[in-house]
């Protein structure tokens, strides 16, 4: 089955050249099959005509924890009443993912990649992380397997309250690490104050890698600290938050192949500074913009308001925040077949209701995803 886009006002392609006006493409079974001026458009199966509207990539979310159960609102308005975000508020998700059904997991899990897939969102990684026991780390981590396209193992997300640091972490790198390695891509560390200090990140990173998993860090969030660096030296693919960063943090990475992957969600949900998305992409850094959808701190699935934000608070251009969120977040998962719009690659496509990408900034807060394509088939 074929089917030939065409009346594409403005086709960001994440391609050199620029984005194309008046375009078309053809997506043949999963893959983009061409692309290339409206006039020009091939015979194919199916023609929709777009009529003037915006064209780009699906959004790549590099960055979720949806294997949960329960709710954090009570938090959230503590938080809004001038509370800090501590770290500390993940075991009261972990304990509610623990006492769910793998039913009432895998629904909830379902329910909000639909929810990101009808915004635009057509490649999800997701986390493991509010199990932190064998067993539902295993559990967390199949579920997620079931429906995630990218899955992280993240067992060191928090010293389980009343546990051991020091006896968790050989857990995480032994036992647990040998359980979720079947249903994994990735292996990722909280590094931060009050989570996983600088010798047991290390640790995490080094057991996960002699496994063959790839490496990710959360790094960063709360404070300045060791997790920039730790990700470079081990050469993880992404080091997700970089909200504070030093002048040594942005020269590793924009000498590296790490990723700082922005959560500008999340920044705003803790009531912390925005990332330094200007320092970090005027030194050369390689940026992604992700949702970090979790109950906690950033509990939203809409990557177009990532997109608004990073534009409209963190300087970042329209042009900068739509790559960082389609062609950013597939160099945060090592993927060359997402982000992009090119013959060959997956046929992954949104259309907004918009002539131009730049009104996702422009209207901040409108919905305006009015079509997708998922693997070449029609999603909305
Ligand atoms: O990326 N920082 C650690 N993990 C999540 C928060 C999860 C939670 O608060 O439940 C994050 O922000």
């Amino acid at each position: 089955m074929s089917t030939l886009i065409t009346g594409i006002a403005e086709l960001t392609t994440n391609e050199p050249g620029g984005p194309l006006r008046d375009a078309a493409v053809v997506l043949d079974g999963d893959r983009i099959a061409w692309v290339g001026a409206s006039a020009d458009g091939p015979v194919a199966d199916e023609r929709v005509d777009v009529a003037g509207r915006a064209v780009l990539p699906g959004w790549v979310d590099s960055h979720t924890h949806l294997v949960f159960a329960g709710d954090r609102t009570a938090e959230f308005e503590a938080r809004m009443a001038g509370e800090a975000y501590s770290a500390g508020g993940i075991a009261v998700t972990v304990d509610a993912t623990r006492a769910a059904t793998d039913e009432a997991l895998a629904a909830n899990l379902l329910r909000h990649t639909e929810e990101a897939l009808r915004q635009g969102t057509t490649c999800l990684e997701t986390k493991t992380g509010y199990g932190l026991s064998v067993a539902d780390e295993q559990r967390s981590a199949r579920i997620a397997a079931g429906t995630a396209e990218e899955v992280t193992f993240l067992g060191a997300h928090l010293v389980p309250p009343g546990a051991d640091a020091e006896s968790y972490v050989d857990l995480v790198c032994g036992e647990m690490l040998d359980a979720v390695a079947p249903y994994v891509r990735w292996a990722d560390v909280f590094c931060e104050t009050g989570a996983f200090d600088e010798e047991q990140t290390g640790r995490v990173l080094s057991a996960a890698a002699a496994r063959g998993l790839g490496l990710r860090v959360h790094g960063n969030q709360l404070g300045e600290g060791p997790g920039v660096r730790l990700a470079v030296e081990h050469g993880a693919a992404s080091v997700d938050h970089c909200t504070y960063l030093s002048g040594a943090d942005v020269e590793a990475l924009a000498s590296s192949d790490t990723v700082a992957t922005l959560l500008p969600a999340c920044d705003l949900s803790t009531r912390q500074a925005l990332a330094p998305a200007r320092r970090l992409l005027d030194a050369g850094a390689t940026v992604a913009l992700a949702s970090n959808a979790n109950p906690g701190s950033s509990y939203t699935t809409s990557m177009g308001f990532c997109v608004s934000t990073a534009v409209l608070q963190m300087r970042m251009t329209v042009a900068e925040a739509v790559y960082a969120a389609t062609a950013g977040g597939a160099r945060a998962l090592r993927r060359q077949d997402v982000g992009r719009i090119r013959v060959g690659a997956r046929a992954d496509v949104q259309v907004l209701d918009a002539p131009s990408v730049t009104h996702l900034a422009y209207r901040p807060g409108v919905p305006l995803t009015a079509a997708v394509w998922r693997r070449g088939e029609r999603m909305r």
